[in-house]
């Protein structure tokens, strides 16, 4: 019976291709088709994410490497239903023990659109009761699954037809595994890696982060500076599953570790006015090894000079505190004003970031921007991106 159940997951999980779905912030799905794309696999953009093929272990490495995405959910089965009956049915007939492991109660996603069927927590209950049924007839001997990494199906229904994914990721991917201390209004991973994408940001020049916080933009400079994959410190819903091969996966993470670098000197520099965040940020850093890549100081933004630190121009970032977020539009006008005067004054020649509230994209740096939008936390906001002129 075992080595049946082997023999399928073999056949019809490992030994073919299948549909994923990467989620990226609304704005950045161009980006992450270029990650995709640099791992040999092609993608399709539509609203909110990336549509690709691949095999299993193409997707273990997309989980491992791409900055841009919150996560990769896999399409296992798809079917119309317009009353429970049949619902329930095409759940109970689906071979859920080919895809998730014995003893597992996942957790379910359920959105509809144009449906019959739109209770969704009724849809949820009924499909997790049917998972669950036939994953302890498949394997009724299976301890309960405290232990495991908990693992969640998706479920989308748009005119009566539904379509079930498992995700492949666990928690989201912008959680990197590296942060343990938060911050007042942390940038989410995956947009500080967007932008550092959008200013062709290599580890090659000096980058600073002089309003760090939690260190967010520092901490992602500093694993494309080292080439270290954004998952490194971190554990994915995939390895719970029955078509995960442990050897397979080594195999991964020691070719990725034979790219990682050692860095001769610094070259990124974080600091704040917070000495708490500071504190925070460099005990994160000792504590994850980054101590080659990353400095920390304490320091006032509107005091601090970049030739203090470096000798050339190169990349700075910044998003100042604005918006509903942290203090009112006045403020957060006043706050965006003052920073680009200090970028204008000390920063010629200098690269930069800034994320602005949407709206204020117009910035007088003395030089053309480019704007990127993107969509967080309900806010239109943008990464802007140039070179500052002299003043
Ligand atoms: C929106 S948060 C930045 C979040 C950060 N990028 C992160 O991911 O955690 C703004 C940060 O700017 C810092 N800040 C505000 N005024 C500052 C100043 N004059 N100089 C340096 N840091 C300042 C705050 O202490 C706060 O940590």
């Amino acid at each position: 019976m075992l080595q049946t159940l082997e023999k399928r997951i073999k056949r019809h999980v490992i030994g073919r291709a299948h549909d994923f779905f990467a989620v990226t912030v609304p704005g950045f799905e161009a980006i992450c088709a270029g990650e995709l794309t640099a791992l040999g696999l092609n993608g399709r953009t539509v609203f909110g994410g990336v549509e690709f093929s691949a095999r299993l272990h193409e997707a273990y490495r997309a989980n491992l490497t791409l900055r841009t995405a919150n996560r990769i959910l896999m399409r296992i089965h798809s079917f119309r239903a317009i009353a429970f009956r049949s619902l329930e049915k095409a759940a109970s007939q689906f071979p859920w023990e080919l895809f998730l492991p014995a003893g597992t109660t996942p957790k379910l996603h359920v959105t509809t659109h144009h449906c019959r069927l739109h209770h969704t927590d009724a849809i949820a209950d009924r499909m997790a009761a049917s998972i669950q049924e036939r994953l302890e007839r498949a394997n009724p001997a299976a301890p309960s699954a405290a232990s495991m990494l908990a693992q969640q199906v998706f479920v989308r229904g748009t005119d009566d037809r539904f379509v079930v994914s498992i995700d492949s990721s666990g928690q989201n991917l912008y959680l990197r595994g590296i942060k343990t201390h938060s911050g007042k209004a942390p940038l989410r991973e995956t947009i500080a890696a967007a932008a550092l994408m959008h200013a062709g940001y290599t580890g090659a020049q000096p980058f600073l982060d002089p309003m760090c916080g939690t260190g967010t933009f520092a901490l992602e400079a500093a694993l494309t500076a080292k080439s270290m994959p954004p998952g490194w410190f971190r554990d994915f819903a995939f390895m719970g599953w029955p078509g995960f091969r442990a050897k397979r996966w080594d195999y991964l993470r020691r070719k990725a570790a034979e790219g990682i670098q050692e860095l001769g000197t610094h070259k990124i520099f974080a600091s704040d006015i917070d000495p708490e965040a500071c504190r925070q940020l460099d005990e994160c850093i000792r504590r994850c090894t980054l101590t080659d890549a990353v400095s920390v100081v304490c320091r006032d933004f509107f005091e601090l000079d970049p030739r203090d630190v470096t000798d050339r121009p190169g990349l700075v970032a910044l998003n100042p505190p604005y918006g509903r977020r942290i203090g009112n539009e006045s403020e957060s006008r006043e706050r965006i004003d003052a920073t680009l005067a200090r970028l204008r004054s000390h920063y010629a020649g200098w690269k930069f970031i800034l994320i602005v509230p949407a709206g204020r994209e117009r910035l007088e740096i003395g030089a053309p921007v480019q704007a990127y939008p993107f969509t967080h936390g309900g806010l239109k906001v943008s990464v802007m991106v140039g070179i500052i002129g002299s003043v």
